[in-house]
């Protein structure tokens, strides 16, 4: 189940290929095997690898001939997050956009934290309720602005559960303490938690204790749940209803490929299988952060996968990536503007797919190429 991605070093594209496929000679000609090169990919948002899992390759071909394919992925997702009922979209993006038109009037309010993913803040933007910003995971400040919605008919605090650049999860106990304070819904997108957050890796409500107080949940297969693509909202049964009623990129979009409904199938049901999987991140996760701290590099965010190896300077998080790769890691270097002015980093996201050995490496690396620009002694 090791997602690898190597290199053809004659040749200017990357193969993407797995481990299992690789040794069924899949993709991979006589000519160029020889060449390849492995590379550890430690920068993809792909959390589980399960798109590359063979059983799931597998699963997919025989269940193209299922009639209920959609409708029984949505069953196994809202299983999977304790929710009534589920609709499925071609994305997460569109669940987002799909979402708050349909939910909200003008008579309502939506609470949304600064710095939710552009997703939300364009669902947000064709909704016709009244928008009140609140800072970044600031309780006070979204306890104002609550004070301020209470005219309003209704309320819903939005916010993502893991803020995908810093890797810092969402005070969601707080959140819902003031949600039920000042008579709010709270909604929740869970891209970057579904499938290995909590003990069960049901996503940031499991990890914090509130999943019986958040009442819609949003997220994306095409991370954890399949890597392929694919979005969802779970929540109360008259909810997904009128959804299906009115939520236009429902209405008006393709529905999602019988493959990846396949796909995305098996990978929640290996999930609801085992609670192994969900586990194993916590322990890589902490390998990689604890053995950077201790070199001396400052890691973003908590206890997340997605670890932010924080630089500062643009040039040089772009130029260090580039040396990560003379080292076989491929990792990508994010500034201004999809990280604020100063705050530029190599984002590494752990995935269950990476072994010890792999993230032993990729610290190596960063030692290695910390040194040579004086980032770490
Ligand atoms: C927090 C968040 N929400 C929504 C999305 C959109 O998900 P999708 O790729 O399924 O459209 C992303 C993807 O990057 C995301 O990080």
């Amino acid at each position: 189940m090791c997602l690898c991605y190597f290199i053809c070093k004659n040749s200017e594209y990357f193969s993407v290929i797995s481990d299992s496929l690789m040794n069924k000679d899949f993709y991979c000609t006589e000519q160029s095997k020889p060449q390849l090169t492995k590379l550890v990919n430690i920068f993809s948002c792909y959390y589980i690898c399960n798109s590359y899992h063979f059983e799931i390759v597998f699963k997919e071909q025989q269940n193209l001939t299922s009639k209920d394919l959609h409708k029984n992925l949505e069953q196994k997702l809202a299983q999977f997050h304790e929710r009534e009922d589920c609709i499925l979209y071609a994305s997460c993006f569109d669940a987002n956009a799909g979402l708050f038109e349909v939910l909200l009037g003008p008579d309502d309010a939506v609470l949304s934290d600064e710095l939710n993913h552009a997703s939300i803040i364009d669902g947000i933007r064709l909704c016709r309720a009244k928008r009140l910003r609140y800072k970044h995971m600031d309780l006070n400040d979204l306890e104002i602005k609550l004070k301020e919605a209470q005219s309003s008919r209704m309320r819903l605090v939005v916010t993502d559960g893991v803020f995908s650049m810093d890797g810092d999860v969402a005070p969601l106990q707080g959140i819902c303490d003031l949600a039920e304070q000042y008579g709010a819904m709270v909604f929740i997108d869970e891209c970057h938690a579904t499938g290995f957050l909590g003990s069960r890796g049901r996503g940031t409500d499991e990890l914090l204790g509130v999943m019986d107080r958040v009442h819609i949940v949003n997220s994306t297969l095409g991370k954890a749940l399949g890597g392929a693509a694919g979005g969802y909202t779970v929540g109360p049964k008259p909810l997904i209803d009128l959804l299906r009623q009115r939520s236009r990129p429902y209405l008006f979009s393709n529905s999602l490929p019988p493959p990846v409904v396949g796909c995305a199938t098996k990978a929640v049901e290996l999930l609801l299988a085992s609670n192994e999987i969900a586990q194993s991140m916590t322990a890589k996760t902490m390998r990689f952060r604890n053995n950077m701290t201790k070199a001396g590099f400052t890691i973003a965010g908590s206890a997340h996968p997605i670890c932010p190896v924080m630089l500062g300077d643009a040039r040089l998080a772009s130029v260090m990536a580039d040396d990560m790769l003379k080292f076989g890691v491929y990792v990508i270097g994010f500034s201004y503007p999809v990280v604020p002015k100063g705050k530029a980093r190599i984002r590494v996201q752990i995935s269950a797919a990476h072994t010890d050995e792999d993230i032993d490496r990729c610290v190596d690396a960063f030692i290695q190429t910390g040194r040579k620009h004086g980032v770490v002694s």
